[in-house]
């Protein structure tokens, strides 16, 4: 898209050179000759200023066109109020358990707690962190509209969370949420459990939008709200004593650490000494801060059950509480349940009662760990002398990690939509939806969201930059075309859901043209990732717009570089728009000409087979003579670093070391046929065990590659370079089971699909059963569980796959 790229320096010289030539006249009198040298000499200022300006107006246009958006019509229409049904929810998934509404402007609430007596080693817990190491937690049933349910563990307590909503009204309606709290040791030890709601930067504090505490109730105002109370009402159990303040918090990312600095010593007959809160002394200190920040603590003996009660002035149908709620919750609870078994039919299957509780858990935590985020990213093009900010943007998207990654990352969200589009089409489409308005004129979408200050105060700063050269896998517009493929009635025409496809059309072009046109390679119908980089540290350079961050390419970044698998993301991008546009009745020709060139099984083997291993790989200026070396740093001060040395050069040739998922793409998408021979051979390597094949899935790489589970650096673990990833099994289960159905493989290929389902599933089972928890990654040495936790982003589609859909 980026068009008409001119060099202004170069048209400068030519019109310096023209007006110069224009001055060789010699019998003119010394006057007109005055005259003219005094006109051109004007002219040429003239033509001077006329060029710097272009240049600078040039370089202003292109500066600016990273962070404008694309000029089509937007894909979400209504949002806020307008969908008064998704207006609140559990919105929030970086913290344990949080309400807010989709409005940019929302206030936000939430929960903290800790343990009266080991406070001290335990901490506060709010945001959901690794190291709290909790034995589980996570949504056990969430329908991503009427309710969720969710269970906490942190013995010797554990602590149940769920809502409801009383959608209507003027303002978003009521909603209920429920605090159940139970004592594991039968000690009934008590528990500090704090409720607060907060503005964050988006409402400010003052005239416009205030919180406060009055009697024991929590009040506020916004514009959007009008008036709203949250009464906190005991269900069960006592409350020993209850304490709050009304504070002012610099942001929501330190919401903790500003409570904290609330608690005051206070003497109490039965417990001595107890930490209740205390006025903000901040907030007279600095007449400029507002209260923006009022938590309310409650100590309380176990077993007790808390209901908070969030109610908006002007509707008068009463809030669901008490036994209603437990009996409207059981209902909803039996409802989800017929409806996960119509969906998924794993009971049918004959999957024990445990294993379709993990099944509903892992899709509960994904729908659950829907978020909506307000902000604007950070983005860089090579015409930005400094990251410029992107336009402020709301985003409704799930997370792939609520403790690790709490946000939006753009090729995962393709994969989440699978699993959400099978539990609800309207919201894997309002998603996708939010993902295609974020379109520049360009046509690129920054590949991960970090929104609002809550998002950022969470992501290490060196990945905070997006830059507008950078990928990453089409895997949104290949689930919108999965969708559009197999749920064609979802589109008849005039149907709503038609609509939105239609406003989504030119985007996912502009989209889909932007990756012909910026990750094309120097061979024709071939393709490079951009924003590889030889630092002379990393074994071999980093791919983070592949997504698969380390997996080893070629050792020496090069524009001559193609990448098998980029390749196969177009073939399949390519089938998916014309999937697309057939369904609209729109010209499919261009897009299935670019698929059938790319499925050309000829070209693909010229670029990327290699006769002599059998396999497709990558080619690039490349050597595997490469290893660590110990360096002494010219400063005497720094100590010694651990560079990268290269013992044999590089040459141009096909990166074939590195068997892996690279290796495997032209099956994964489908871009072989099922007669292909080269298919056979994949298929004859995927289970040998020294290779990729592992009893609990299939390997990232080859255990005979050099690189396999090497580190990148002295300080960066192996990452794709062995581990089992359910996201890439999940699209090899896929093409088994498409080449089962037909050609001279089918029968091998029906028989890897059982026994690599057979794997993936019952390691992924067994380890949440021996841990609490989905992971981001699973050894392929042990089976264990590795990278982040709860990772219930694409290792979810474990339920996809128990159910045989694809
Ligand atoms: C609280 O949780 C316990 C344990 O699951 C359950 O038995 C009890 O019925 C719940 N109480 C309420 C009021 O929901
Ligand atoms: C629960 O469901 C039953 C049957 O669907 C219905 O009659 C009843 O009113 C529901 N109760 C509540 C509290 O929603």
């Amino acid at each position: 898209m980026v068009r008409n790229r001119k060099q202004p320096a170069q048209q400068k010289h030519g019109n310096n050179h023209e007006s110069s030539s224009s001055s060789g006249a010699s019998d003119v009198s010394f006057v007109s000759r005055t005259f003219h040298l005094l006109s051109i000499w004007k002219t040429f200022v003239g033509v001077v200023c006329f060029m710097i300006a272009v240049y600078i107006s040039t370089l202003g246009y292109l500066e600016t066109r990273v962070n404008t958006p694309l000029g089509e019509e937007k894909v979400v229409i209504d949002a806020g109020l307008a969908v008064p049904d998704m207006y609140w929810g559990s919105y929030r998934p970086g913290v344990y358990f949080g309400m807010k509404s989709r409005d940019p402007r929302s206030p936000v609430f939430g929960m903290m707690w800790y343990e009266l007596a080991a406070s001290a080693h335990k901490g506060i817990r709010h945001q959901c962190e690794q190291n709290d190491n909790l034995p589980t937690y996570g949504w056990l049933r969430h329908d991503g509209v009427h309710f969720g349910e969710q269970l906490i563990s942190d013995p010797p307590h554990d602590i149940r969370t769920s809502f409801l909503k009383t959608p209507g009204g003027e303002h978003g309606g009521h909603w209920t949420a429920r605090i159940n709290i139970t004592s594991t040791d039968g000690r009934n030890t008590p528990l500090v459990l704090i409720w607060y709601g907060a503005l964050d930067e988006s409402l400010g504090a003052g005239v416009h939008s205030r919180l406060w505490v009055e009697r024991d109730t929590l009040l506020g105002h916004t514009p959007a709200l009008g008036n709203f109370k949250v009464h906190l009402v005991p269900h069960t159990g006592k409350i020993i004593h209850k304490s709050h303040s009304e504070a002012y918090a610099s942001g929501l990312q330190v919401l903790k650490e500003k409570f904290y600095s609330l608690l005051r010593v206070d003497k109490h007959p039965n417990f001595g000494r107890l930490a209740v809160l205390g006025p903000d002394g901040e907030l007279k200190k600095n007449i400029d801060t507002e209260v923006n920040f009022v938590p309310i603590q409650l100590l309380v003996e176990t077993p007790f059950v808390l209901d908070v009660i969030y109610t908006t002035e002007d509707f008068p149908i009463p809030p669901i509480k008490g036994d209603e709620y437990t009996r409207t919750l059981a209902n909803l609870t039996k409802e989800f349940d017929k409806k996960f078994e119509e969906k998924f039919k794993l009971k049918e299957k004959g999957y024990s009662d445990e294993d379709v509780g993990i099944a509903k858990a892992a899709m509960s935590n994904m729908i659950g760990g829907i978020g909506y985020f307000y902000g604007a990213s950070r983005v860089q093009s090579q015409y930005t002398k400094e990251p410029v900010p992107y336009w402020k943007a709301a985003l409704y998207t799930a997370v792939p990690s609520r403790s690790f990654f709490p946000r939006g990352f753009l090729w995962d969200e393709g994969f989440h939509g699978l699993l959400i589009g099978r539990w609800s089409p309207d919201i894997q489409l309002d998603i996708a939806a939010h993902w295609l308005d974020l379109l520049n004129v360009e046509g690129w979408i920054p590949r991960e969201q970090i929104l609002g200050v809550e998002a950022l105060a969470r992501v290490p700063k060196e990945f905070v930059v997006q830059s507008n050269a950078a990928a990453n896998p089409p895997m949104l517009l290949l689930t919108i075309g999965h969708l559009v493929k197999t749920r064609p009635e979802l589109f008849k025409v005039d149907s709503p859901h038609r609509d939105i496809l239609d406003r989504m059309f030119p985007r996912l072009q502009a989209w889909y043209q932007w990756f012909q046109t910026t990750q094309k390679g120097e061979e024709a119908t071939s393709y490079r990732w951009r924003g590889r980089d030889n630092d002379g540290v990393q074994l071999n350079p980093k791919t983070l717009t592949s997504g698969l961050d380390d997996y080893p390419r070629a050792s020496h970044p090069s524009y001559i570089e193609r990448h098998v698998d980029l390749r196969c993301w177009m073939y399949a991008a390519a089938d998916a728009m014309a999937t697309i546009a057939r369904v609209l009745e729109l010209e499919t020709d261009k897009f299935e000409s670019t698929r059938d060139q790319l499925g050309d099984e000829d070209l693909l083997n010229e670029l990327h087979w290699s006769p002599h291993t059998q396999t497709y790989a990558d080619f690039g200026l490349h050597t595997d003579g490469v290893r660590f070396v110990r360096q002494q740093s010219k400063n005497p001060q720094e100590g010694s670093k651990v560079v990268r040395s290269v013992t044999i050069a590089p040459q141009p040739r096909l990166v074939t070391s590195a068997f892996g998922y690279v290796s495997l793409f032209p099956m994964l998408l489908k871009v072989l046929q099922p007669e292909s021979e080269k298919l056979g051979k994949i298929l004859e390597m995927l289970d040998k065990p020294d290779l990729l094949w592992s009893p609990y899935g299939l390997r990232s790489l080859s255990k005979l590659s050099p690189l396999y589970m090497k580190r990148n650096t002295e300080h960066d673990p192996p990452y794709w370079r062995g581990q089992v990833w359910a996201n890439v099994n999940y699209l090899a289960l896929a093409a088994l089971r498409h080449y089962s159905a037909r050609g001279p493989h089918a029968q091998r290929a029906s028989a890897l699909y059982t026994a690599l389902k057979e794997n993936v599933v019952r390691n992924i089972l067994s380890e949440y059963k021996r841990t609490g928890y989905l992971y981001e990654q699973y050894s392929g040495e042990d089976g264990r569980g590795s990278g982040c936790k709860p990772f219930t982003g694409w290792t979810a589609l474990v339920v996809l796959i128990m159910a045989d859909e694809y």
